[in-house]
């Protein structure tokens, strides 16, 4: 497994529409186990095939939610690939997250989408799944597919809150 190199706004390529996935290989295989580990050494909760330069409809999450409330409680790793996928119908119902995003390092805002999505997917073995999802997975999944039209979660704020985030990425890049 390799760590992969994590594209970063405003790298034009973040803005690549990518293609579906034809066949499920060796290379495919290799490319999800790469991807969660550059995931988790991140470190996120998902990340698209087009965030590491691969424009194909690939997308791994794990919310690598805490056993219980308790604050030391263990993370359990749930690690979900997401090949093609498609939001079959969304809520009306709205919420509101804080978003962030491997490829706007240290930012974040907040982000209204759909409360509860029909979504359906593909797994790294060529399984086909149709679920309704929401919380935090209903909201990973959207933010990780717009990845895969070019879009950035920054793409929903204001023109105005998008330059504030841009400017305060490019500033921290600098003090780097
Ligand atoms: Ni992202």
């Amino acid at each position: 497994m390799a760590i992969l190199p994590i594209l970063e706004a405003p790298d034009p390529r973040l803005r690549t529409i990518s293609t579906p996935v034809e066949a499920i290989d060796d290379e495919l295989q290799t490319l999800i186990d790469d991807m969660f580990e550059t995931m988790y050494e991140a470190p996120g909760i998902g990340l698209a095939a087009i965030q590491v330069g691969v424009p194909k409809r690939i997308l791994v999450i794990d919310l690598q939610e805490r056993e219980s409330d308790e604050e030391d409680a263990p993370v359990v790793r749930n690690p979900m690939v997401f090949i093609n996928p498609q939001i079959l119908e969304g809520s009306e119902q709205l919420s509101i997250y804080n978003e962030g995003c491997l490829s706007v390092p240290e930012q974040y805002a907040e982000v209204e989408r759909p409360a509860t999505i029909r979504a359906s997917w593909m797994d790294r073995e060529g399984r086909i799944h149709e679920q309704t999802l929401d919380g935090l997975l209903a909201t990973c999944l959207q933010h990780e597919m717009d990845h895969l039209e070019g879009i950035l979660f920054i793409d929903h704020l204001s023109r105005l809150k998008r330059e504030m985030v841009l400017k305060k990425l490019q500033k921290a890049r600098r003090a780097a």
